[in-house]
């Protein structure tokens, strides 16, 4: 594909996925808290569970939540589920322009597994898919066991993490676990939550009574949607943070990190009961440290002096085929990031950037394009260390 055309379709669908995720997820959080902030006291009108005042922008609004539903059929009735499907639709078309088009520099790591583009392909397609029919299939099966099932999906979200970053890079395979979560909620409303919401809606307008089943399974699904927001949010934004998918345990860091943001969701989840769990705010800031300090770089120590020459010769041949005003790599239109790296200057404007991205990790270069030898990374580590003062 035409490289500025390509670079074009990312930004429109990056944008659309972003607004309409903000959107999903921004209603999602309205809901939660609308729920667990209803004034439930008594009296309330006939019919009504709890109510709310708010004040926002231009005015006050009253809203009230009905035991069972109103009397009649309310029209017009809004619905909430676009938000989700386009988030997917989304989404899985960014998944296919940035990964899946140049397969070689995005999805695949030579140095992990030496797969053709159609298999890491094949990988993550079936990773995204597979996903949703191993999670169902665990809420059948251990519906009556809520924290079974809880620790059943965790466990095999690890277990995700672990086989993709055997198999692809890391980068891709911190974006697959999250579409593959991603994926898991929006069927949640595709599959379960929106037909529950349609059944009581039938009950509704034939006046008969409702199966409690059909609720409580939409009810235990939105909750597990609930729970899997910080994980998902932050694979989205995961390709900013080398540090993380490029360490050497990266699947252990994503399954941390998802750990920590679980537990501050549960946390602003039960608020409202009163702040009897306030610990977890403290420990999930301790345990973002304990990551910090777990992903932190190695010293480079001994070996011999790298001359600026030896230098700037692996950063010509390595980077600068993309890292240069006009790229040679096919494919690039522009230094990717702005960052050249062509001339001694800029490359030691760049000491420390470099080195996190060739020496503490190996995310750089991009899907090792130009064949950079485990010497010539130990030969940069050492240059980078002997420009400290
Ligand atoms: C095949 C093209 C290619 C080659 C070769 C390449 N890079 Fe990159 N580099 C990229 C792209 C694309 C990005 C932007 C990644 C993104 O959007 O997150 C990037 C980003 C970076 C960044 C910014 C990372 C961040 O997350 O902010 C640094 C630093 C970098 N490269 C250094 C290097 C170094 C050093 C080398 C040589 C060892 C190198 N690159 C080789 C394509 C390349």
């Amino acid at each position: 594909m035409d490289a500025h055309l390509h670079e074009w379709l990312n930004l429109l669908l990056r944008w659309i996925h972003f607004i309409v995720g903000v959107a999903w997820i921004g209603a999602s959080f309205y809901f939660n808290w609308l729920e667990n902030n209803l004034d439930r006291r008594p009296p309330q009108e006939d019919g009504i569970a709890g109510n709310l005042w708010a004040v926002h922008g231009g005015g006050f609004y009253h809203l009230k939540k009905f035991s069972t539903g109103p009397d009649t059929l309310p029209s017009p009735l809004h619905w909430f589920k676009w938000e989700a499907y386009t988030t997917w639709l989304s989404g899985f078309s960014l998944l296919v322009v940035v990964y899946y088009v140049n397969a070689r520099a995005w999805l695949i790591d030579p140095a992990v597994m030496a797969l053709e583009p159609w298999q890491g392909i094949a990988v993550g397609v079936g990773a995204v898919l597979g996903s949703w029919f191993v999670y169902d299939a665990l809420c059948r099966a251990l519906r009556a066991r809520p924290v079974a099932l809880a620790l059943a999906v965790f466990a095999w979200f690890a277990l995700l993490a672990f086989v993709l970053a055997n198999l692809l890079s890391g980068r891709a395979a911190y974006i697959h676990v999250g579409a593959a979560i991603g994926t898991v909620m929006v069927a949640n409303v595709f599959f379960v939550i929106i037909p529950a919401q349609k059944e009581m809606v039938a009950a509704l307008a034939e006046r008969r009574a409702l199966d409690p089943a059909t609720g409580e399974n939409g009810l235990l699904r939105s909750r597990h949607n609930n729970y899997l927001t910080l994980p998902v949010l932050f694979t989205m934004i995961s390709s900013h943070f080398p540090s993380t998918y490029g360490n050497a345990h990266g699947w252990l860091v994503l399954v941390l990190l998802s750990v920590t943001g679980v537990a501050v969701r549960h946390y602003f989840n039960v608020r409202h009961r009163g702040n009897r769990l306030a610990w977890i705010l403290p420990l999930a800031f301790l345990a973002m440290v304990g990551i910090m300090i777990m992903t932190a770089p190695k010293p480079v120590t001994g070996g011999a002096r790298v001359s600026d020459a030896e230098m700037l010769s692996i950063m010509t041949s390595r980077c600068a085929t993309c890292h240069a005003a006009n790229p040679g790599q096919a494919g690039f239109t522009a230094p990717p990031k702005g960052i050249e790296l062509d001339t001694l200057d800029k490359i030691r404007a760049q000491r420390d950037a470099i080195n996190q991205v060739t020496v503490v990790t190996h995310t750089m270069p991009i899907g090792n394009l130009t064949g950079m030898l485990p010497e010539e990374r130990d030969t940069v580590g050492r240059w980078i260390q002997a420009q400290k003062p």
